[in-house]
Formats: C-alpha cells, structure tokens, sequence
C-alpha cells in the first residue's frame, strides 16, 4: 500500500508545476512560423513580459534555461579583461560569476555568507575604492534560490548612485520574477535576467534578458559579441520575422504556453499574483516557525522581511533532511527540493537541508498539503518538532481569505 499515488506534487523552486492551462496551450499541431496567429503573437508577449518586470527597456528571448540567460547577458557586457563586482548570497551568484570568468572577466566576489541579503556598505567600499571605474558591472542576484534570501534591488542602486560609479547594475530575476516585488525602471536596473520555468509556469527552455540603453550603449564597447547571444536583434520592437526573435527557429509550442501563463497572470491580476505568492509564503513560515520552536527544524533567513515569497530554505540537520525528503516522495506523492550548495560554495550539501518551492501555479490547498505531509514525515521519522504547525498556517490562509 502506499498513499503516494494520486497527482505528485513538485514542490521545489523550479522547475514549478506546470497548469493545465500551459500544457493545453501547448499540446497542438505544429504551427504555421511564417505567418499568422504565432507570429502576431510576438508584439503581445513581448509586452506583457515587460510589464511583469515593469520596465521599458528591451527584452530579448533565447531558447535557453537560466544559465543561458547568465550567458546571455554577460555576453553583451563583457570582454576579457573586464572587471565585475559580483555580490554572492548563496550558490547561484557563483554559478553567474563561474559564466563571467568563462568570458573572461575578472570577477571580485563578495560573499556574504548563506544567511545574509547583501550588505550595501561594503558594496559602498568596493565602490569607492575602484577609484578608476575598472568594474563594469555589478552582479547581483534578487533571490538567491539555495539561500532563499532576498537582497534589497533599489538599496543597492542607491547605493551606485551615491559612490557616484557608472557600473552597470545586473539581477538575476530567475527565481524571483512574478512572485516577489521587482521594479526594473523604478530601482534602476540596466541588465535583468529571468528564464520561464519558475514564476512564469513554462516548462524550461525560455531564457530573457532585458536591457536597457545604458547597457545596450555598454554593449558597443564589447570586443566581441558571440552571434547567438547577442541581444540585437532580438531585443529590438520588432524584429518582425519570427525567426529574428530567436535566430533561428521559434520555441513554437513554449510560446503557446507563455501565451497563456502570461494571460492566467493577466487575469488574476499581476498585483494578486504578488499578493497570493506572500501570503502563501507566510503561511509556511507560520508552520516552520512552530516546528523550529521544538527539534532541529529551522529556516535559514530569521528575519521574515529577508525571505523570498518564492522559496523557503530550511535547516534540519543530517540525516533528517534527505530522510524526510525521501518519506514524502514514497509515502506522500510530494517533492521537496534539496539543499542547494549549503556546505561549501561549490558543494552540493543535501543531507541536512532541504528547500520548498511555492512559486507560479500554487494554492492554498497546495501548500497545506504539502505542510501536511511533512507534518506526517515528522511523525513517521520521529524528527522532534512543535506542535500546532499546521493551524499556524492556516490560520494565516483564514485571515487572507476573510480580508478579501
Ligand atoms: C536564482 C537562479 N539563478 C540561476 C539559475 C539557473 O537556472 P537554470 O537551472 O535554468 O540554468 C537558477 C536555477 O534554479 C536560479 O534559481
């Protein structure tokens, strides 16, 4: 007997579930590329994509998964030799800069260790002592995903202002977009990156840069700029044949599915989306919170107003972590993520950590379910935790619903 069977929840942060209103989309006949429907559909998704990242600037579409995004981008802005300021919260800010390094920038890090946002006063020393503005960019990532903390965007550009230096300031946005707050214009981003298989609900393969003039002015001082990866002519109104969009063929049937992830989006609302994804997020607080108060059960960012809305990070100590992760999948039917470069920066430390995902296609009846499951993975595995986890998040879904 086993009670895993029935719809498997993958609750990681990303790839995230997938809705049925995706993969209709997407479940069709091979469309016509020359004309019609999918190419009139270009302008649209290219809108809507920029207003989800509430910006102006160009976006640019690669068939790629994030790690072409950070390739993407670096490759309209750097040349080797160049200097970038990379701010590292957690492994993924490594990943970007192990790209950069690769094109041949000289990269210094700053790591702020895998509990921390960044701290903008020692970006201010960084700043100030490149007296001859050698650093060309500075590399940030909104939400580090293997930490789940969130840094501040907007401090860190006042932060460039003040120093007074001209670098450009780049985010990744991949696992943060369209579940927690990012305003590309408003905080003065030049580069964003984000890919579509987490707040945007596709199946991987979508990669976008978005770039503004800055940086596009930035991009003409590059020695050299790889064919694909470069963001002209992509990034430009209309390129008009489709093929332009991607240098070759169309993602035919992901652009089905973007389509209609971007208009569930449209229609919820962007700001309910917002909404939706915090209040989730509190919900699972309130329950990691209550276990954390008895047993080895703790969140990796204290300070709630440092977490992601997207991704939670949890401690819980070897051999608990793997223990649990396994107890849910055979006996539950849900997947946790696992810990993500906890140990060491370039390690993959599983054992003591785990990680939920609650970003794009989630619910409440999604998340209590899936905090239900780890209640009964506590239980099963005799892990200590507190009691009374799951009515802490309900509790947090009641008072939502009864705000409405
Ligand atoms: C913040 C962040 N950046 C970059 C990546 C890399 O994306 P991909 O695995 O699609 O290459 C991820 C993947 O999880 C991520 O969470």
């Amino acid at each position: 007997m086993t009670l895993a069977n029935g719809r498997h929840y993958l609750a990681i942060p990303g790839p995230s579930v997938m809705p049925d209103r995706v993969l209709n989309a997407m479940h069709r006949a091979a469309p016509n590329i020359y004309e019609g429907e999918l190419v009139e559909m270009m302008p649209g998704i290219v809108a809507d994509l920029k207003a989800i990242a509430r910006t102006t600037a160009q976006c640019a579409i690669y068939i790629s998964n994030g790690h072409g995004a950070w390739e993407a981008a670096l490759s309209n802005v750097v040349s080797p030799g160049d200097r970038v300021l990379v701010l590292a919260t957690g492994r993924f800010a490594y990943g970007w800069s192990e790209v950069a390094s690769s094109l041949g920038a000289e990269c210094d890090i700053i790591d702020y260790g895998k509990r921390a946002p960044i701290d903008m006063a020692q970006v201010a020393e960084a700043l100030a002592a490149d007296t001859d503005h050698r650093i060309k960019a500075v590399m940030a990532v909104q939400v580090d995903t293997s930490t789940s903390v969130r840094s501040d965007i907007a401090a860190l550009r006042t932060t460039m202002d003040d120093a007074g230096h001209p670098a450009l300031l780049m985010v990744d946005c991949i696992a943060s977009l369209a579940c927690d707050d990012f305003r590309m214009d408003e905080w003065g981003v030049d580069v964003m990156v984000a890919a579509c298989q987490k707040g945007l609900m596709v199946p991987p393969g979508l990669g976008f840069v978005f770039f503004n003039d800055k940086a596009d002015r930035v991009r003409e001082t590059v020695k050299r700029v790889s064919h694909y990866w470069d963001w002209r002519p992509r990034g430009f109104e209309e390129p008009g044949a489709l093929w332009r969009y991607f240098d070759g063929t169309a993602p035919t049937h992901h652009l089905y599915g973007l389509r209609a992830s971007l208009d569930m989006i449209g229609e919820e609302g962007f700001e309910n989306v917002l909404d939706r994804h915090a209040t989730l997020a509190r919900a699972i607080w309130a329950a990691f919170e209550t276990w954390g108060r008895d047993g080895p059960l703790e969140l990796n960012i204290k300070d709630r107003a440092l977490r992601s809305h997207a991704v939670t990070s949890l401690r819980i100590g070897a051999p608990y972590g793997d223990q649990l992760r396994d107890w849910t999948i055979a006996n539950a039917g849900v997947t946790l993520g696992i810990g993500l470069g906890m140990v060491e920066a370039n390690d993959r430390g599983t054992a003591g950590f785990f990680r939920v995902g609650h970003m794009g296609h989630v619910n409440a009846h999604m998340v209590l379910g899936m905090l239900s499951s780890i209640d009964a993975g506590l239980k099963a595995l005799g892990i200590p935790h507190g009691k009374g986890a799951l009515d802490a998040a309900s509790t947090v879904c009641a008072a939502a619903a009864k705000s409405r």
